[in-house]
């Protein structure tokens, strides 16, 4: 990769600790290249050729360019990918102290490998939703009075707390494996040597109580006080605490990456560069973005929601379509579901079946499991052959042991929801869910290469 494009996914990188900041930064730059923001609550008008977008729930994004040609008769050229990773969820009301020390609960989002969590240094980072202050100049202010609500993204990058290890003077064996417990291992430490007299905690104080400020927990009198509110003013939050260190690259010619939430954010940034770079075609073009894959994408604004195929709806009604042509639409459309791969990890080769393990730097993995843990079939296989061949970019193909599952992606579920022929394609990627990962950046390039061919070339169908 050129030093451009590793700082433009560093910097990616760096400024997308959550889910919510991801579609942030794509949204600014698909802004930044003439995009057009549309509104799911508004009517549409489309232009062919014109690049359009729609966030929904603040972390999911859909990006298309209508096709030049009416969609029944060219279909839709899609890519997909997830955009939330494994993290720690804040529970921001209620202190956990006690003997001066605060701590701040947290759920498990997704599943994470939690000894890479230990000891790290942690940044606090996510949505929060406030009481709206109305504008005295603004008619639909006054409409909603008092309950206006304004989103606010957070984004802590400094550190802001750690989840501490026992020492293993009492704990010995810590090195045999050792399970942590969500519950009462993972509180993250954020303060010490309070002078909060005990029990202070039990009074409470948070988003919609009677506390007020002094009885609000550190964590949220920290994000009140960087967002510029009162704790009062916060009504929701969706906070988690975040690996606070940036992405490093290195290797003999800086060719691997280590970073936090490399699961999904390489499939995203591949997928964006090469559709921002597309030009028109007579196909439609689809780059679409979900959250809350890693924990099932069963929510409104996931794999396994409407969003994919309301949107897709949208774009044939706007381009003339009667019902048959959409369903001929969805028929004559390919997608490409990019998620990463498990590299072949020397240390553990027993772990894969060597045939069919995918080298880091070896280009991008296709993806297959008979009972469709991917979305790859014959059909799908073939066709992303043939598109490799024409991008003039090698293909690995990455099969699990037969008798370990593997992972699973959006490609199943965004496939079943549409009907459109889909495959399941990654960069390899060591570290699955720590949260540190390491992939390498001659793999992205390449992936990025075979995504612009995709959305150039379209559907073969
Ligand atoms: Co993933």
């Amino acid at each position: 990769m050129t030093s451009a494009s590793t700082k433009r996914l560093g910097d990616f990188l760096d400024a997308s600790p959550t889910a919510f900041h991801a579609v942030d930064s794509m949204a600014a730059l698909l802004e930044a290249r003439g995009g057009r923001r549309l509104d799911e609550g508004s009517a549409w008008e489309l232009e062919p050729g014109a690049l359009h977008f729609v966030v929904r729930g603040g972390s999911s994004l859909i990006a298309f360019r209508p096709g030049l040609l009416p969609p029944q008769e060219t279909g839709f050229a899609l890519a997909g990918a997830h955009t939330d990773s494994p993290a720690l969820k804040a529970r921001i009301e209620k202190p956990l102290s006690g003997k001066g020390l605060e701590r701040a609960a947290v759920e498990v989002y997704g599943s994470p490998i939690l000894s890479t969590w230990m000891d790290r240094p942690l940044a606090l980072a996510g949505r929060v939703a406030l009481r709206g202050v109305a504008d005295p100049r603004r008619a639909e202010d006054q409409q909603a009075g008092d309950r206006r609500i304004e989103y606010r993204l957070l984004n802590l990058s400094r550190p802001v707390g750690v989840v501490p290890n026992l020492a293993i003077h009492l704990n010995r064996d810590v090195n045999k494996g050792f399970e942590l417990n969500a519950q009462t291992h993972l509180p993250v430490l954020v303060a010490a040597g309070l002078e909060t007299p005990e029990g202070a905690a039990d009074k409470g104080g948070s988003a919609g109580d009677e506390g007020g400020s002094a009885a609000a927990s550190w964590i949220l009198r920290l994000v009140a006080r960087e967002l510029g509110v009162e704790p009062e003013a916060v009504l929701g939050a969706d906070l988690f605490f975040v690996d606070a260190q940036r992405s490093v690259v290195f290797g003999e010619e800086g060719e691997l990456i280590n970073a936090y939430r490399l699961d999904d954010l390489l499939g995203c940034h591949a997928i964006l560069e090469a559709f921002v770079d597309a030009v028109p075609a007579r196909h439609g073009q689809v780059a679409v973005f979900l959250d809350n894959e890693e924990i099932g994408s069963r929510t409104a604004r996931g794999a396994d929601s409407s969003f994919l195929r309301d949107i897709l709806g949208r774009i044939c009604a706007l381009q003339g379509c009667g019902t048959e042509d959409f369903y001929r639409a969805l028929a004559r459309s390919f997608s490409v579901s990019v998620d990463v791969a498990q590299a072949w990890h020397p240390s553990y080769a027993e772990k894969f079946d060597e045939s069919y393990a995918p080298l880091l730097g070896g280009g991008p993995a296709l993806k297959a499991n008979a009972n469709f843990r991917y979305a790859t079939d014959a059909e799908a296989e073939a066709a992303f052959r043939l598109l490799c061949a024409d991008a003039g970019v090698g293909c690995q193909k990455y099969m699990s042991r037969a008798d370990i599952a593997p992972g699973s992606t959006i490609g199943p579920m965004t496939s079943a929801h549409t009907g459109i022929a889909t495959v399941d394609i990654g960069a390899p990627l060591l570290s699955m869910h720590s949260a540190r990962e390491t992939a390498s950046l001659r793999d992205h390039e390449l992936m990025t290469t075979v995504l612009a061919a995709h959305f150039r070339s379209g559907p073969r169908r």
